[in-house]
């Protein structure tokens, strides 16, 4: 039976634990030009492990597909340097780290694409929000992708990928959940084409092929991962039969053979829990569908992540809330350590503090634990 600290292979990769760091992005990249910052160097610099993998924030991949301020990108030569240094420093630990690629499609402001209206598959209003100099607005209306267009964003998708091969990357991850541009392509909430790219899901899942064909062809299958939510209600995404749609993904994506499918459970939205005690659901489905390695996330803890490795439901397990305030998180889990609360108030922008100041695990020295 795997446990979460048997040795496994991900791709081209050989992982000696299973324990991966989620992707969060938490807006602290160097303004104006998202140039990776020194503390988000330490930050996964801090969590990285001998053979284990860490998956980076949502990474933008050009102005259109921006969507917070102070959120990575990555389409411009000023940013390589602080890319660089973020690959650096997990691989001095031995870690291995792909990047996460996105495009914010509708979930976007004005503010932060450039001044052009944020665009999608289809007009569907969208009441969230973007987060722009002004703070957390309402997103742009925006307006529907023609179908001519779609080729340039798939470039931009295979260009990100090239540089993130350049700057010392391990692989790269497509970001399609959390209702960004990828999944709104997928859903038939947000996706009512009639062309090619709409309809039946053979034709929704059009883009999303397209988009792994593009990281595919920089990367190779074997250092590709794909980031998928079923039921995931971030982003105001919706389908109208998600078992049977994100079956049809996981198919999809089994033929390309990827490295991985990363599946956030329905009982998270976004960045926090929404459906407490919920057990994982999604993952379990999936399973009939993708070969693969599967990783897990959304709402774990070192023995519910245990018992999903055990149960084969999924192979890896990723880890964001408590791998934010425990720099150490294999480690406390492997010997049962107590872990340190995360600080919501720090999630979305700040400085090194609550972000790449929490500690390791240091036992308290009995002489002093007793005075
Ligand atoms: C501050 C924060 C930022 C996040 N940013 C991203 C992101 O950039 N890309 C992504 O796919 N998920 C993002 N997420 C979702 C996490 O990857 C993860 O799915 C979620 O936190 C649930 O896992 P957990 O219960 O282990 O925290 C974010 C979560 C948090 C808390």
């Amino acid at each position: 039976m795997a446990h979460l600290f048997t040795p496994t292979t991900v791709g081209a990769y050989s992982l000696s634990h299973r324990v991966v760091l989620a992707p969060m992005t938490r807006l602290r990249t160097i303004q104006p030009g998202d140039i990776p910052s020194p503390m988000m160097a330490d930050f996964y610099g801090q969590r990285a492990s001998e053979g284990g993998l860490e998956i980076v924030e949502g990474v933008s991949i050009s102005m259109t597909a921006r969507s917070y301020l102070g959120a990575a990108s990555f389409f411009h030569d000023g940013q390589v340097e602080g890319w660089k240094a973020i690959a650096n420093a997990v691989h001095a630990k031995g870690g291995r780290v792909f990047m996460q690629l996105i495009h914010g499609g509708r979930q976007s402001h004005v503010d932060m694409t450039g001044g052009v209206a944020p665009v999608a598959p289809s007009v569907v209003p969208f009441d969230g929000v973007a987060l722009t100099k002004e703070g957390f607005v309402p997103a742009s209306p925006h307006r529907a992708l023609g179908i001519e267009e779609i080729p340039g964003i798939i470039e931009e998708f295979r260009v990100a990928a090239q540089r993130a091969l350049d700057a010392g990357f391990d692989g790269v991850e497509l970001h399609g959940a959390n209702g960004y541009l990828v999944d709104q392509f997928i859903q038939d909430g947000t996706n009512k084409r009639t062309d090619a790219y709409g309809g039946p899901i053979e034709n929704r899942v059009r883009f999303l092929r397209e988009a792994v064909e593009a990281l595919i062809s920089v990367w190779g299958a074997d250092r590709v991962g794909v980031r998928i939510s079923p039921s995931g209600e971030w982003g105001g995404i919706s389908d109208s039969n998600p078992e049977a749609t994100f079956s049809h993904v996981a198919k999809v994506l089994d033929e390309y053979r990827i490295a991985y499918l990363h599946v956030i459970e329905p009982r998270i939205k976004g960045d926090d829990t929404l459906h407490e005690g919920q057990a994982p659901v999604a993952t379990k489905y999936l399973r009939a569908h993708f070969s693969g390695p599967i990783i897990a996330a959304g709402g774990f803890d070192g023995d519910s992540a245990q018992a999903i490795v055990a149960s084969g439901d999924a192979d890896l397990v990723a880890f964001g809330r408590h791998f934010s305030s425990n720099p150490d998180l294999p480690y406390r889990l492997k010997h049962n350590l107590p872990l340190t609360p995360y600080v919501r108030e720090a999630f979305w922008g700040g400085d090194e503090k609550h972000y790449s100041d929490f500690p390791a695990y240091h036992p308290v020295p009995e002489a002093v634990a007793t005075v």
